[in-house]
């Protein structure tokens, strides 16, 4: 695949992988992206997962048509991308490694060497001249990890973005961008909101017509300024459109029913409402979701003089990636000492700017007229 005259990809598709970084889902799989660019000088962009090595260099080498490499320039030592630095180096001895000192250090942890003989030290604004490009390395601490750096080559205005700007799923699923970007971002980097607007902030000063993230698509025209709006939005913790997630646990069913009620009474005064059962959907894809919209509602049960677990753990993917600047109903369920709105606001409570809608709905096993009545209540204090 082109992205340029002289600049190739050579990454691999991974559709054996269950669980990207232990935790996602991933049912179309991931994409280790890498790049080769043949100039006077010859600079590959990172490399692939170690289970993709074969695969990875067999694409370089049909890519570089029996030329030599001159660098590997690694700008993040995730796994998932430098799994396969060290068999690059043995294959290519006389090839200079090129990343910010931190990456160096992490290669003497994951590979017992740190090249001191053929390393080039990239820093904040260094340059790589490899003939027509020149490289300019632009650091990007915690976007997703602290040795980050990003790479623009002026001559194509092209960004080469790290993690940033890529999504779940292998580059052949045919799939849309949004949701799978969305669910990839919020899991990886969205603690790290600050550090991307840092990196946003810095890119404003490069004119950028083409993308190339580590994983997904290239993203050009239309759909890099879709991607650089969401990011926009994604990075300030902001939602993206109007709308409420009701997300729920329930046990023999009643809070559930509740939980839909709610979301029957807020679609009939016009509101978009999205639902999910917590314990059997994708917990980190309604973790994105309750960040791309604006108001959401918890509805659990009491449960061991505290939480439902599956209400536990979403509450704690909310917070472990900064929940913040959102408006919060609460629904309970509980049969003799209902607790849960409690423990849910605990939970909450370092989250900054969050507006805890009124009132909270309590139910005693089952809906009764009183409750109902409270769903009403909340149902316009959402819509109203
Ligand atoms: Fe795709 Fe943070 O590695």
């Amino acid at each position: 695949m082109k992205i340029a005259d002289d600049i190739l990809y050579v990454g691999v598709n991974d559709h054996e992988i269950d669980l990207f970084e232990g935790q996602y889902v991933v049912p179309n799989g991931m994409a280790y992206n890498s790049y080769l660019i043949l100039d006077d000088k010859i600079a590959v962009m990172d490399a692939a997962d170690a289970r993709f090595c074969d695969a990875w260099l067999a694409n370089l080498e049909a890519a570089l048509g029996g030329r030599t490499p001159d660098y590997l320039i690694v700008q993040h030592m995730e796994p998932d991308h430098s799994g396969s630095v060290d068999a690059f180096a043995r294959r290519w001895p006389d090839a200079a490694i090129v990343a910010t000192a931190k990456a160096f250090s992490m290669m003497q942890q994951f590979f017992g060497t740190d090249y001191a003989a053929r390393r080039v030290v990239a820093a904040e604004g260094s340059e790589l001249p490899l003939g027509r490009h020149v490289l300019r390395f632009v650091t990007a601490p915690m976007v997703h990890w602290p040795e980050v750096m990003v790479t623009y080559d002026a001559a194509e205005k092209l960004l080469f973005s790290a993690d940033a700007f890529g999504k779940f799923g292998a580059l052949d699923a045919g799939e849309p961008w949004t949701d799978e970007a969305r669910r990839y971002y919020i899991g990886i980097v969205g603690k790290y909101g600050a550090q991307v607007r840092t990196l946003m902030k810095k890119a404003e000063g490069l004119e950028i017509g083409t993308v190339c993230p580590l994983h997904g698509p290239v993203l050009r025209g239309e759909a890099l300024a879709q991607a650089l709006a969401l990011y926009a939005k994604w990075a300030s913790y902001e939602p993206e459109e109007s709308g409420v997630l009701v997300a729920y646990s329930s046990v023999y069913g009643h809070t559930k029913t509740a939980a839909e009620l709610l979301a029957a009474k807020l679609r009939e005064k016009g509101c978009a409402v999205e639902t999910r059962d917590l314990a059997r959907c994708d917990l980190a894809e309604a973790v994105a979701q309750a960040f791309r919209l604006p108001a959401l509602v918890l509805a659990t049960t009491t449960y061991n003089a505290e939480i439902y677990p599956a209400m536990k753990r979403f509450i704690d993917g909310l917070t472990e990636h900064s929940y913040q600047n959102r408006h919060v109903g609460l629904i309970e369920n509980g049969s003799w000492a209902p607790t849960a709105a409690k423990g849910m606001l605990k939970l909450l409570e370092n989250s900054k700017n969050l507006e805890i809608l009124q009132p909270t709905v309590t139910l005693r096993g089952a809906l009764s007229a009183d409750s109902e009545a409270q769903l009403d209540a909340l149902a316009e204090a959402i819509a109203g």
